[in-house]
């Protein structure tokens, strides 16, 4: 269908996206046959990432990321996930990127992950114009002593490229008020902040998010639904969701796509942007997405521009950057 098809083709503003969960498993395996690591559970014998649910996601996620294990093994990676970015016509990413699998949260490790990171997405946004920046990232299930490590780090390299702090991880793990102090931290070194919440604990999750941690965006989020007034004040303060559609029914947060909760909070009139969170690993991109969002809620290009403005504009890069986007 025409209308599809050019739906397919817009530019998109990618806010959620986790660095090593966008690696194809074609580049996991290639790096594990150069270090002849043996991978044990992480691919089903079609070559995809193999898992049964969440925690067994978070698992193959932590066992494919274990072949990475150098700076050269993440500009590879980054020009890898660059590459399916720009094929799926997103012009602006943000990724998590996470001090504990870069250097396992040492700051002089960190810098040298870093730095190899940039020069990956330089080049990148030198020969296929796709602009990435950084968010630094925790996992509450590590806890919160390694969660302060990679905030010194992301404090330590806040800037223009490291934008921002957020949190991924076993959302079941802890409380987000566990890890205050370092998103205090990281705000007080200019980083703007978001974290996981609302994707498989419901809507008190997402207060907390809000109250505790004072942040911007939610990752997810969208079991805000179950709670029309915390909805209403999601709309009130500008709250802005990072949804992954085709994480939410992957996972088995939802039951189907036109069961989720996307054009429901849009149409309560709450900030919500589209992303991909890990496509491989759900078997997505950020086509797909578009996609599947149009023909099943009937949305036409200008929601999807729309929604590219509000991504935009939710973006933790400066003025300028944005600006520059759409
Ligand atoms: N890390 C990578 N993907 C995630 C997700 N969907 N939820 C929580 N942590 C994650
Ligand atoms: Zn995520």
């Amino acid at each position: 269908e025409e209308r599809l098809e050019a739906i397919r083709e817009l530019p998109k503003v990618e806010l959620h996206l986790h660095h090593e969960g966008a690696a194809p498993p074609a580049f996991i395996r290639g790096l594990a046959q150069e270090k002849n690591i043996r991978l044990d559970g992480v691919f089903d014998e079609r070559g995809h990432y193999a898992y049964d649910d969440f925690l067994g996601f978070l698992k193959v996620y932590e066992g494919a990321t274990s072949v990475l294990k150098s700076p050269q093994d993440y500009a590879r990676l980054t020009t890898a996930v660059l590459e399916e970015c720009t094929k799926n016509g997103v012009i602006y990413a943000e990724s998590f990127i996470s001090p504990d699998f870069c250097g396992g949260g040492d700051l002089g490790a960190w810098r040298e992950y870093l730095a190899a990171i940039r020069e990956a997405a330089d080049e990148a946004e030198r020969s296929m114009g796709i602009t990435l920046r950084g968010i630094v990232t925790c996992v509450r299930h590590f806890g919160p002593d390694k969660a302060k490590r990679a905030a010194l780090c992301a404090a330590e390299t806040a800037g223009d490229w490291i934008t921002g702090f957020g949190m991924g991880g076993d959302e079941n793990a802890g409380k987000q008020r566990d890890f205050a102090y370092s998103f205090d931290m990281a705000r007080e070194a200019g980083l703007r902040l978001t974290t996981h919440a609302g994707e498989w604990r419901g809507p008190s999750e997402v207060v907390d998010a809000l109250t505790d941690l004072k942040v911007e965006r939610i990752g997810h989020g969208v079991r805000a639904i179950e709670d029309l007034a915390l909805v209403d004040k999601l709309v009130e303060n500008g709250i802005v969701l990072e949804v992954c559609p085709g994480s939410n029914v992957a996972l088995g947060v939802c039951r189907n796509l036109a069961a989720h909760p996307i054009e429901k909070l849009r149409a309560r009139g709450v900030k919500v942007t589209v992303s991909t969170d890990d496509p491989p690993f759900f078997h997505t991109t950020m086509k797909d997405e578009y996609e599947g969002l149009a023909r099943t809620f009937r949305w036409d290009e200008e929601v999807f521009m729309d929604i590219a403005r509000t991504s935009a504009n939710a973006a933790f890069c400066d003025v300028a950057t944005r600006d520059r986007l759409l």
